[in-house]
């Protein structure tokens, strides 16, 4: 930029000084340090000239240009005409100081981003693309619709100096339990760019698949990427090398570096039914079909274990050129090692007394490893396990904060990823009986932005430095589609980009709101992004399924403050349909039909809610006694609707929960004998009421109701499907339908079997 321009410059921004400070009027997430507004605007044109100055700076101007050109803007770069004003980024000495940092300045002639790296100009453009109308990240397949107006080309004018507080700002995903194609992790990584987010912990093995090519080892993926699921249908994939290659440029160019996982010493399963001498006995498996922790375990006894993890190591550190490396070390049950020769020779040849010694070990060996080749690991809270960690491990506390706690305590780098703290993007982010089957947990998202990564503890003992990030990890157990993982994401990485970026002080959650649900959300959906929207709940618990016997009023609530809106007449709610303000009476049969309705316009999915009028169900003759009927049905059945009409076995039972538990079932499930099962007894109803009835079974019925219907839902785990009854003083008949095995990972012989049936109002 010429002298003259900037004194312009300086000029402005003399005058902003004093100009009040409206950081909340803008939509950048995450929220810069510091924003100092002015009056006006300047309009890009196709005539607006954009280039970088300094060496790396016309990448990030080709970045802005590209962006521009795909939403349909033509501006030019280095052929616009100067006086139309430019937008310049620029590599600058003086620019703020660090590797992220950047200033920006908006005034008349145009936009000067300066930083003193890429990095930092980067940061910028997204800060400018943020500026500018949503329009700007719509694309050729962007419903035009969607926006309510027509995008004013412009930038307010304004001055941003910005810094994120934390250098490691990272999302993990966990291509291993339900694989993410290629496309779908460039898609985040592009969109996670945008908030900022520089760090992809790509999480490449595990029990139930190896999702990464070792040329030396081909069975890891031709063994070790594929399962067969309990219904019998084969599953995997994994990505070759060239692949893996592609995916990290593609980060390095959105300033996003990715941190390979290569899980060491339990959730080894897949590797070990490829070679099963990585296990201490040798064991023959395949990739495991359900969650959970697996006690076949890699075996640290052995010098052909190291030999194996080592040579891996060597074909996976060309492909991933950051400096840091993930080795797993959670959840790694030590039986096995009891009883193994080798294990026990190298706790005899250590001298060891403890089997967590072992684990330290095998992170202490492949720590060596790791640092003569220049990098540096990284391993999950246990790692602290067994004692002696190298001081430059790097701890990823996940099991609350007490790991990062402990391990910053003991001068060790740590990064907060805390389960307890709305950090597992697996959780449910609202009434699980609104939600799709998660792995359970709550995270909803003003949880994630409440979140300071410096627990108390570390800053009453001067700590904080040691706390290099935040990261959220989602878990892929319950994410069986792209458009799922979207949806676990979207927008709870808006908020953790906040978290991390932003000093706590300059952080706002009804501002982030106004952001998220107003600009953000445009942003998502011009992406094609299946992002969340909360849905309305009931405040005292989600039920489809209501009863009343005179009138009931539904009340309803949302997650953080937004509008409702809703129907009595069975059609589709819309943005005009009736706002709800006050609970909603009703005193007929009814279907409520509700959504929520974000400021930008969009809708969120329609939640349907059915109130039933009805008279009390009378009581049923019952035989003396309490006992309940139990017919078996030996095999897997995958419907109630297919048993045989003529059970194996019928036996008396003390309990309807009897229903599960019938057979020993196998620690892996592999040698169960499936079988299903119906119990039939009675229920001694104690005064006439509302009763609401759930269980994960696949069918309860009552006095030859179907009352709860599991029957179609891929996994029978945390069932949506409550219902209430009116029920007289009495008894009433009861039918449990129980299926046996594997679906979708969930073994249902993990659940407890039981009918709630719990009086409303109670
Ligand atoms: C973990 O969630 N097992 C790190
Ligand atoms: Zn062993």
């Amino acid at each position: 930029m010429r002298h003259t321009t900037q004194i312009a410059f300086i000029l402005l921004f003399s005058l902003f000084l004093h100009a009040p400070v409206a950081a909340r009027s803008i939509n950048v997430i995450p929220t810069p340090q510091s924003v100092v507004m002015g009056e006006g605007a300047f309009k890009l044109t196709s005539s607006t000239r954009i280039e970088g100055q300094g060496k790396g700076a016309g990448e990030v101007a080709d970045f802005f240009i590209g962006k521009l050109y795909r939403a349909g803007m033509r501006a030019s770069e280095k052929r616009g005409d100067k006086k139309q004003g430019s937008v310049i980024f620029k590599i600058s000495a003086t620019a703020p100081e660090g590797r992220e940092a950047y200033a920006l300045e908006i005034g008349p002639q145009g936009v000067l981003a300066q930083a003193r790296t890429t990095t930092g100009l980067f940061y910028a453009a997204q800060t400018l693309l943020q500026l500018l109308p949503p329009q700007v990240e719509a694309t050729a397949a962007t419903d035009k619709s969607l926006f309510r107006t027509a995008p004013t080309w412009e930038l307010p004018f304004l001055k941003i100096e910005d810094a994120p507080r934390f250098s490691y700002r990272g999302v993990m995903l966990d291509p291993c339990r339900h694989f993410i194609p290629v496309s779908a992790v460039k898609k985040h990584i592009e969109q996670l760019a945008a908030f900022k987010i520089n760090k992809l912990h790509w999480h490449l093995t595990d029990d139930q698949g190896w999702r990464i090519e070792i040329k030396k080892y081909p069975l890891l993926t031709k063994v070790g990427a594929y399962r067969t699921e309990g219904d019998g249908s084969n599953y995997g994939g994994y990505y070759t090398q060239e692949e893996v290659k592609d995916v990290v440029e593609y980060a390095r160019k959105h300033h996003i570096d990715i941190v390979p996982e290569l899980e060491m010493p339990g959730h080894g399963m897949a590797a070990i039914a490829a070679y099963p001498w990585l296990s201490c006995h040798g064991d023959t498996v395949k990739p495991r079909i359900i969650w959970g922790v697996e006690d076949v375990v890699i075996c640290p006894g052995r010098e052909t274990t190291f030999t194996f993890l080592k040579d891996v190591i060597d074909e996976m550190l060309p492909l991933f050129p950051g400096e840091l490396f993930h080795i797993g070390g959670d959840e790694c049950p030590r039986q096995q090692w009891k009883t193994c020769d080798s294990c026990q020779a190298l706790m005899q040849q250590e001298k060891y007394t403890r089997l967590s010694q072992l684990q330290s070990y095998t992170v202490g060996e492949i720590g060596k490893y790791l640092k003569q080749k220049g990098k540096r690991l990284i391993g999950w809270d246990e790692i602290l396990e067994g004692g002696n960690l190298d001081s430059s491990a790097i701890v990823m506390s996940w099991r609350g904060e007490d790991g990062g706690i402990t391990a910053a305590g003991m001068g060790h780098q740590v990064l907060m990823t805390p389960s307890s703290h709305g950090f597992y993007f697996d959780q449910f982010q609202g009434d699980y009986v609104t939600e799709p089957t998660a792995i359970g947990g709550y995270s909803p998202l003003e949880k994630v932005y409440a979140y300071d990564p410096v627990p108390k503890a570390l800053k009453e003992t001067g700590k904080e430095q040691n706390v290099l990030g935040v990261q959220a990890n989602c878990w892929s157990e319950y994410i069986h589609t792209t458009d799922m993982l979207e949806y676990r994401l979207y927008p709870r990485a808006l908020a953790l980009a906040e978290v991390a970026w932003t000093q706590p002080a300059r952080k706002n959650f009804a501002d982030f709101c106004r952001r998220v649900d107003g600009d953000a959300a445009l942003r998502l959906k011009a992406w094609n992004v299946n992002f969340h929207i909360p849905l309305p709940e009931q405040p005292e618990g989600c039920n489809d399924q209501l009863a009343f016997t005179d009138h009931c009023d539904l009340s309803l609530t949302t997650t953080r403050p937004l509008d409702i809106v809703y129907t009595t007449d069975g059609s589709q709610p819309t943005e005009t349909s009736m706002r709800y303000v006050a609970p909603i009476r009703l005193e007929r049969t009814t279907t409520v039909k509700t959504a929520t309705l974000l400021p930008c316009g969009l809708m969120g999915p329609i939640r349907t809610i059915s109130a039933t009028k009805m008279s009390y169900l009378p009581a049923v003759e019952a035989p003396s006694g309490d006992k309940v009927k139990l017919s078996l049905y030996n095999g897997r059945y995958a419907s109630p609707y297919i048993l045989p009409a003529v059970p194996d076995t019928v036996i008396t039972v003390e309990k309807i929960e009897a229903v599960r538990g019938q057979r020993q079932i196998n620690s892996l499930l592999g040698k169960s004998e499936d079988y299903a099962s119906v119990a039939e007894g009675y229920i001694d109803i104690k005064e006439n009421g509302i009763y609401e009835f759930s269980s994960n079974n696949s069918q309860v019925w009552i006095d030859g109701l179907l009352t709860v219907d599991n029957s179609t839902l891929k996994v029978a785990r945390f069932s949506p499907n409550k219902r209430q009854l009116a029920l007289a003083k009495g008894k009433h008949a009861v039918k449990v339908v129980f299926l046996g095995g594997i679906f979708k990972g969930w073994p249902t012989y993990w659940d407890d079997g039981k009918v709630s049936c719990k009086k409303v109002g109670q």
